[in-house]
């Protein structure tokens, strides 16, 4: 006998459940249910169908209810790409871009990436927690379940291994699960130029990240002005022979090649591609590389090309959309404005857009249970205050989450969003 059910969701508009089978289109994939219901039992999805199906002796006097409202339900949102451990205050930066000034010469004058690895490094645990919690909050705030957090503001192995263990400290403190991902080649150290033995060095770090099971990823800013493809390659083709994934930065801020890279080391995501090549975008659907557009960062650094997200979908890429909250080229958690953007300047469908931040976002982590819900998978799910996807995107930057619930458990409630 069935047992009844520990919590109901009901009086939905729409379920999606992002579990249609592989090839759709995006509606297709994302799989809605008109006046859909969701039964837990536990941290897991224990039914799923139309309200009017529901199975009546599931549902007893012990079930509590999520009311949706009347709007819509779908996977807790999964933010593939962050960097949301950091120190210190790169306003100034911001500032100097509307002026004029570029990502690379703010670097390259000592801000940058350098300015928050010194903020980093001086930065106490507790400090580097406090600030992050606020953050993952906010990200709480729009939906989301699931966060990658990226390493690589340490760039010395002490601060590296503090970063990848106060990110893992993360995941208990608050109920977005984490992800990490070792950045070793994220920039060169602040005052060294030494970039083979930096890199070696880098070598050595993600042996003892492997050996201690401090990372599920690895990472590179594969760019003219970061590192090259062969610079980082040993690092990387190591990391993957230890059991990381690769999730890498590539053709951000000028065409290099980047995704053909990503293709060749069968990365799970390659993640910018503003300046991505035709061949770039052949090479990531041949060899099934989720691209993630970051189109927050396109729009901070000013830069004169978003990501080709129609094209890289027209061609069969799995296209997701990230927040990439970092303190420079994204200080920003709004990951409804990137929705918004993804659609404006990307290419979009909202219908895309929605499934660029559940199931293509599981998919950038390489997790097929991640951004879906299905009998058995977990009960992490969003509750929107919205009739239908397009009033999500089209009312810009705003984020219509309700309620929130991660693991089966109510985390978020939210009763004075906008519901048009
Ligand atoms: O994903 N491109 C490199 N890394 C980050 C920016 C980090 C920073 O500026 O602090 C990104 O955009």
């Amino acid at each position: 006998m069935n047992r009844p059910f520990d919590l109901l969701v009901r009086n939905a508009a729409t379920l999606f459940t992002g579990d249609g089978p592989d090839g759709g289109n995006a509606e297709q994939l994302l799989a809605p249910i008109p006046r859909g219901a969701v039964g837990i039992q536990d941290v897991h999805v224990a039914w799923i169908g139309a309200e009017g199906d529901l199975p009546r002796d599931r549902v007893t006097s012990a079930t509590k209810v999520l009311d949706a409202g009347g709007g819509l339900v779908a996977p807790g949102f999964v933010d593939s790409h962050t960097h949301l451990v950091w120190a210190g205050d790169r306003s100034h930066e911001f500032a100097l871009r509307c002026a004029g000034a570029d990502y690379l010469s703010i670097a390259r004058a000592g801000g940058g990436i350098a300015s928050t690895v010194r903020a980093v490094r001086e930065a106490s645990d507790d400090t580097l927690l406090s600030l992050a919690l606020p953050r993952l909050q906010r990200l709480l705030g729009q939906g989301v379940t699931t966060a990658e957090v990226k390493s690589g503001y340490g760039l010395d192995a002490d601060t590296e291994l503090r970063m990848l263990r106060i990110i893992e400290l993360l995941g208990t403190r608050q109920p977005i699960r984490i992800l990490r991902t070792f950045l070793w080649p994220h920039a060169m150290p602040p005052g060294s130029t030494d970039r083979a033995g930096f890199l070696l060095r880098g070598q050595k770090v993600l042996r003892e990240v492997a050996r201690a099971g401090l990372a599920r990823f690895a990472d590179a800013f594969v760019e003219e002005g970061a590192f090259s493809p062969d610079e980082v390659r040993p690092l990387l083709e190591e990391a993957r022979s230890l059991g990381l994934g690769l999730k890498l930065h590539v053709d951000q801020l000028s065409p290099g090649e980047g995704a053909e890279f990503a293709a060749s080391l069968h990365a799970v995501s390659a993640d910018h591609l503003e300046s991505v090549s035709a061949a770039g975008i052949a090479a990531l659907s041949e060899a099934r590389v989720t691209a993630v557009l970051i189109p927050t960062a396109t729009l901070v650094l000013r830069l004169q090309r978003y990501a080709p997200g129609r094209a890289l979908i027209d061609a069969g890429v799995g296209v997701a959309v990230a927040s990439n909250c970092n303190p420079g080229s994204a200080p920003t958690e709004n990951l409804a404005l990137a929705l918004s953007l993804a659609c404006l300047q990307n290419g979009l469908t909202p219908a895309e857009a929605l499934l660029a931040v559940t199931r293509r976002g599981g998919e950038a982590l390489g997790d097929t249970s991640l951004g879906r819900l299905r009998v058995g998978g977990p009960a992490d799910l969003v509750v929107l205050g919205a009739p239908d996807v397009d009033h999500l995107v089209a009312h810009v930057g705003i984020s219509h989450v309700q309620a929130v619930m991660r693991a089966g458990r109510v985390v978020l409630r939210q009763d004075n969003v906008a519901r048009c």
